[in-house]
């Protein structure tokens, strides 16, 4: 069971005090959050629950959130480092400690698609939603937000086509006995909070760039409507995906205009 009291005792950061609600129910804890972090915004706010009922994905999309083992949470805070062009970095950093803390817990790689989609066995398991709070007056950046859901163990019978389609779990049916969900967040945390002691290092990016799916692999893309074709290469010191062109250039994608087919993961 989820459990506030459980996950603030499990957890150990160095230089940050923090806020937790458990919801039994919400429509979505990035907007919890938002609230919490508003109303105090010198503490981290935590935000978490086993059922949204709308769930947000990036570029507006829905995110299936009603999964018999699902876990959805926002955490919220100042962030080191507000640069506009560095802001894509929170997003790399919690999937790289997502990444890191999952491969604990089961028997295969976990990878990422760029940019916030986890993958497991060639299925998407968790994404990851980053929004920004800013001062109204100044429209200065105040907080970000990280908002993941992570499909543990279920099916996706009632979830819509989408889902259906790439949609996976990382335990199946049923998560192990032992599997704790208020540890696993505590341990998220520490591990995200580690990472943004020293962002502006940027060491984490290397361990994103080894969980890359598609690295030196041929990717179908579409910008501003228009098909492409190139090749993964990396991504840049801020976190652009880096495609090579077939006339050798380097292309650097960031944006919601750039959709991959996400059928062309399943084989790699
Ligand atoms: C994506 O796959 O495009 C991102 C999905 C992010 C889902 C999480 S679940 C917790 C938080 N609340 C939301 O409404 N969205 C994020």
């Amino acid at each position: 069971m989820l459990n506030g009291s459980e996950i603030e005792k499990q957890l150990n950061l160095a230089d940050e005090k923090i806020n937790v609600q458990v919801l039994k129910s919400v429509s979505s804890t990035n907007d919890v959050v938002k609230e919490m972090f508003i109303e105090n915004s010198e503490k981290v706010s935590l935000a978490a629950t086993n059922k949204q009922t709308a769930g947000r994905g990036r570029g507006g999309k829905s995110f299936y959130s009603d999964l018999d083992k699902g876990l959805y949470f926002s955490f919220a805070f100042q962030p080191k480092e507000t640069a506009l062009e560095n802001l894509p970095l929170y997003t790399i950093a919690a999937a790289t400690a997502l990444v890191q803390i999952l491969e604990n817990y089961v028997n295969h790689p976990v990878s990422i698609k760029w940019v916030n989609d986890i993958f497991y066995q060639g299925r998407k398991v968790s994404g990851i939603l980053s929004e920004t709070i800013t001062e109204p007056a100044s429209n200065a950046i105040k907080g970000i937000i990280i908002g993941i859901g992570i499909n543990f163990a279920g099916d996706f019978a009632s979830a819509d086509h989408n889902a259906q389609e790439v949609a996976g779990t990382l335990f199946g049916k049923k998560v192990p006995d032992n599997f704790n969900q208020n540890l696993f967040l505590a341990e998220f945390l520490e591990r995200f909070f580690d990472i943004h002691e020293h962002i502006e290092e940027k060491n984490f990016m290397t361990i994103y760039r080894d969980h890359l799916l598609g690295m030196n692999k041929e990717v179908h893309y579409t910008v501003a409507g228009n098909q492409r074709v190139g090749i993964i290469r990396g991504i840049d010191e801020h976190g652009f995906l880096l495609i090579e062109t077939p006339d050798n250039k380097i292309e650097k994608l960031y944006g919601q205009e750039i959709h991959f087919g996400s059928s062309q993961f399943l084989d790699f």
